[in-house]
């Protein structure tokens, strides 16, 4: 099958929404409108899901994390949704320890509470000032080159280098952790599925990761990090982790701290290129706008478009019934772009008030490298402003995948 073959189905024809279809991964945004208008309970029997799409929805799901588990994992690949077993409970996986979202509510606390210890806003701020001197050797290196990747050369190797320092992976070995991180993301265009060799990538990510522990085992690191020294000494059901369960758990802040980010702040530039009033109202004061440009880009440019749950016990969601066992879609990227919450949702400006919205998530799961994003995200803006003002966008790809929308690989050259 092409992906072309669906790609032709208008969304306001006979109506059907399915994350893995390959006419929602070339563009969710208008099935998200006639989901948020007409089914802001969408049911897919085929998955026992449902799709919530409104903003308030998507938020009570999060705000009501008691009433659903994630030991089905916080997303579904086609294969694994079309599995269920109606009614059941949660089955939570103990040994070997699962990727880190999926274990049971008092062992994530805990692994939570120890994963968090270099992300927290002190620790954070005090590698400022290494960030931004990463950013700009960088920039020393492309600018003369004129032409580059913003997020293979650029904004991804910054990312990436970030999460090295702080899981005790060579800083060198950025570029290498940025290419697994990318693949683990990505998806058969055709099958909705993982990629054949999708196994032997994370093998890649996973390998590195045990790298990095055991010199922190035998003190051989050259500094300390306090994530894995905190994991180490903790007792999880009676017994420690091994080397394996400490790369598992790792590998989720060496993923999502890696590939994330360059997807946001690649499209991010590529809208402010597009409204060239809105760069120059930017560039006027780098040092207090680049905060707020960034958040609208969390809102706007997010490329995760769904997390998933899976109910415990039973709740009542826009008026439906959901009953254990049903898995919900939470539209995380459809809740950014709902009029109830958002003036001119589908517009992007650098500056709008933004009380709340749903770039990180919400609640028990939302994002443990908030702090480092932002962070990233303000210094990243502010330096390639700064030294880039005028820019031109040659390139930019933007990979169909049933839970990632988001520009991969965009291409800049400057004057
Ligand atoms: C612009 C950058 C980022 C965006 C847009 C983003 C987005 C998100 C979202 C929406 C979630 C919620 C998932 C859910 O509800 O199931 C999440 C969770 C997570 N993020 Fe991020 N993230 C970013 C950066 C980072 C960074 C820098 C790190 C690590 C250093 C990170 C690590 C994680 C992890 C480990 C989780 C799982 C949390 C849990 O299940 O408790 N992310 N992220």
């Amino acid at each position: 099958m092409s992906l072309t073959t669906d790609a032709v189905k208008s969304p306001h024809a006979a109506f059907d929404f399915d994350p893995f279809s390959h006419a929602v991964m070339r563009d969710p945004l208008p099935f998200y409108k006639v989901l948020r208008e007409k089914h802001p309970a969408y049911h897919m029997p085929q998955y026992n899901a449902w799709a919530f799409s409104r903003f308030e929805d998507v938020l009570r799901i999060f705000h009501n994390d008691h009433h659903f588990h994630t030991s089905e994992g916080t997303l579904g690949s086609k294969e694994g949704l079309s599995k269920f077993e109606k009614g059941a409970g949660p089955k939570w996986q103990k040994d070997p320890t699962p990727l880190f979202g999926f274990n049971e509510p008092g062992v994530y606390a805990k692994l939570r509470n120890a994963m968090m210890a270099e992300l927290r806003p002190k620790s954070v701020a005090a590698i400022a000032d290494d960030i931004r001197a990463r950013t700009n050797a960088l920039l020393d290196a492309l600018i003369p080159r004129k032409r580059f990747n913003l997020n293979l050369d650029f904004a991804g190797i910054v990312a990436a280098g970030s999460v090295c320092r702080m899981c005790g992976i060579p800083i060198e070995d950025a570029a290498e952790v940025l290419a697994a991180a990318n693949f683990a993301t990505k998806q058969d265009p055709v099958t909705g599925g993982f990629p054949p060799d999708w196994q032997q990538n994370r093998e890649v990510l996973l390998e590195i990761c045990r790298k990095a522990i055991r010199k922190q085992i035998d003190g051989t690191s050259g500094h300390a990090v306090p994530a894995i020294d905190k994991l180490r000494a903790l007792d999880v059901e009676g017994r420690k982790l091994t080397v394996n369960d400490i790369a598992t758990l790792m590998s989720s802040i060496v993923l999502g701290g890696s590939e994330t980010l360059p997807k946001v702040f690649a499209h991010g530039l590529m809208e402010l290129n597009n409204a060239p009033e809105q760069k120059a109202e930017v560039l006027s004061d780098l040092e207090n706008n680049a905060a707020p440009a960034f958040e609208e880009m969390l809102r706007y440019c997010g490329p995760a478009q769904w997390f998933m749950r899976t109910v415990d016990t039973p709740i009542e969601i826009a008026g439906q019934k959901l009953e254990r066992g049903e898995r919900v879609i939470a539209l995380i990227q459809s809740a950014n772009r709902d009029d109830r919450e958002f003036d001119n949702p589908d517009k992007f400006i650098w500056n709008r008030k933004i009380e709340r919205h749903m770039g990180f998530g919400n609640g028990l799961h939302f994002c443990i490298g908030s702090h480092l994003a932002r962070l990233e995200g303000k210094i990243l803006l502010q330096e390639f402003l700064r030294r880039v003002p005028e820019y031109t966008i040659e390139e930019a790809i933007r990979t169909p995948s049933s839970f990632q929308w988001g520009y991969t690989s965009v291409t800049v050259s400057i004057p």
